[in-house]
């Protein structure tokens, strides 16, 4: 079980519930939303037997390997709930590089990366006035079932020894770092940050499934509303606003140029 009387004392003034199982953190957030629980309030979970993705997706959440954690923000600082989704990703993202000693990358919108596999994602849902955030980190997983085995991937997995309670004092620090950037800075300045930190932002062959079908497609950056465009071979752009993008192989984008720290190996 975490630490929760070290957490509470390393995170002054913020609820914090915890449970050893639930089907999903998102369900308890819900529920102490509509019992009045104020923005601040960390749920968190040991296990979730029901962990909810996104597109529809599971998030596989073995009992203790993870953070599974649901946030409740104030939604009146969510301007731009698109933008709102990058600087989640973005609080994710500086969490794991700062615990992990690790340069992670970022998959439009939030997947997070190490060695191009997925260590950690994000989803977001809108209740009232509120905005409840759910984030899940693989943290000292050793393997994964087979059906995921290939595209998801651990900190430990990635050579990074790190606690729970130090991963989540930094969550909390990153994302509120990111959301007060989006407050205070604007969406242009989260644009520049994904741009800053994702590989994918630009030049990246990508498939992406759309209720349409698939495209095919090289990444153009982000439209100013913070949606990814791709442009086709034809050189049609789709600008994409809701769909998993994913590399067409891992051959196709050439890494050689890049830096160690861009690939999400450890820099020491
Ligand atoms: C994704 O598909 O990338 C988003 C995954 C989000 C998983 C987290 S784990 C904590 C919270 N509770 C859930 O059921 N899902 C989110």
């Amino acid at each position: 079980m975490i630490d929760l009387a070290q957490l509470r004392s390393r995170l002054p003034g913020r609820r914090i519930e915890w449970f050893e199982s639930t089907p999903s953190t998102m369900t308890e957030a819900s529920r102490l939303l509509k019992e009045g629980t104020s923005a601040g309030t960390i749920i968190g979970a040991e296990e979730q037997t029901a962990g909810i993705g996104r597109h529809g997706h599971s998030w596989h959440s073995e009992a203790g390997a993870g953070l599974y954690v649901s946030l409740i923000l104030d939604a009146t600082r969510a301007t731009s709930l698109p933008f709102v989704m990058l600087a989640l990703g973005l609080g994710a993202r500086q969490a794991i590089a700062e615990v992990g000693d690790l340069v992670p990358d970022l998959r439009w919108p939030n997947d997070v990366l190490l060695r191009e596999k997925k260590c950690a994602g994000v989803l977001a849902q809108m209740e009232g006035s509120a905005l409840i955030a759910g984030i899940g980190i693989n943290v000292r997983h050793r393997e994964f079932p087979e059906d995921i085995a290939d595209i998801a991937t651990s900190l430990y997995k990635c050579g990074a020894t790190v606690t729970r309670e130090d991963l989540l004092v930094e969550l909390i620090r990153g994302v509120d770092e990111y959301m007060r950037l989006l407050e205070n800075d604007g969406t242009e300045a989260i644009r520049n940050e994904f741009i800053r930190t994702s590989s994918y932002a630009y030049d990246r062959r990508v498939q992406v499934d759309l209720d349409s079908g698939t495209i095919e497609g090289i990444t153009q950056g982000l439209d100013a509303s913070g949606f990814l465009i791709v442009r086709d071979d034809a050189g049609v752009e789709t600008t994409i606003l809701a769909g998993g993008v994913r590399p067409v192989s891992r051959e196709a984008f050439d890494t050689s140029n890049l830096p160690n720290d861009r690939l999400g190996i450890s820099r020491s």
